[in-house]
């Protein structure tokens, strides 16, 4: 778990050499999942193809709300604190436990959140996050095209929750819990973004390289690799709403998806992809 000390390039050394050392972010599926092996060399295959990849724009449409005012009002209404409420392979330490006592996730909120949509059909265990979600599932018709969208467009087979984050603060460099296949796992649509500079970065575990996400103006959806690089936040007091949508991915999805997204913003990218 890497603190607010030092510079930024400080906390993404600290950050990268923590995924280094951490044998429970592996190559493979969430940690207690279990998926058949044929799926698992599939996600490898693609791991090693595209392992270059440090963040690419999504070639789809783009997902924006019809009347923006109207969703920034229901976020004020019914936006939630998000605390961890479970460890994960990417931060495994108990409530007692964690190295940063009560500055930890687990008592301080780095975000807010409302929930859009979670799995009926999955297991809480499956289907849950390691975040405190505030379910507002069904409550509000503005919701439904973006999930209608989000289900249309994201290369995933079984989804399990889709949900808005805000962070209320800079978000320091890490690896989410969940997949850390070296293909891209990480599937984000920016919603809404009041900064005039790009906040969210991502940095290569292995090569160091870090990159600001830098969107094009034809997207709002991108992705990057939570196997190969870390990611975070600067803040500047700005408001950003981030949908993030979990699930298990569709291999030919993704590979269709990748393939054409490479193609169209290669050479639109702040890093040379060399692919
Ligand atoms: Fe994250």
């Amino acid at each position: 778990m890497i603190q607010k000390v030092g510079t930024l390039e400080d906390r993404i050394k600290a950050s990268r050499e923590n995924a280094l050392k951490n044998t429970l972010a592996t190559d493979g599926p969430p940690l207690n999942v279990q998926l058949p092996s044929f799926y698992i060399d599939r996600m490898r295959e693609l791991g090693k193809k595209y392992r270059p990849i440090r963040w690419l724009p999504l070639d789809i449409p783009r997902i924006d709300f019809d009347d923006v005012d109207e969703f920034l009002d229901i976020w004020e209404k019914e936006k939630q604190p998000s605390v961890r409420i479970k460890p994960s392979a990417a931060e495994p330490y108990e409530k007692d436990d964690h190295p940063t006592g009560k500055d930890s996730s687990w008592y301080v909120a780095p975000f807010n959140n409302i929930t859009l949509w979670r799995n009926p059909e999955l297991t809480p265990e499956v289907r849950d996050n390691f975040w405190a979600l505030h379910d507002t599932s069904q409550k509000y018709k503005i919701f439904d095209k973006l999930v209608e969208q989000v289900f249309e467009y994201y290369p995933i087979h079984t989804f399990s929750l889709i949900y808005i984050w805000q962070s209320t603060e800079e978000i320091i460099p890490h690896q989410d819990g969940g997949n850390f296949w070296r293909s891209p796992t990480e599937y984000r649509t920016m919603l809404y973004d009041e900064n005039e500079e790009p906040t969210l970065y991502v940095s290569d575990i292995e090569h160091g390289d870090t990159h600001f996400i830098d969107l094009p103006k034809d997207t709002n959806s991108f992705c990057w690799s939570n196997g190969s690089q870390v990611h975070g936040s600067t803040y500047y007091g700005k408001r950003k709403f981030l949908l993030v949508a979990r699930g298990f991915e569709h291999s030919q999805k993704v590979e269709t998806l990748i393939d054409r997204s490479i193609i169209k913003y290669r050479d639109k990218l702040n890093y040379k992809l060399e692919l």
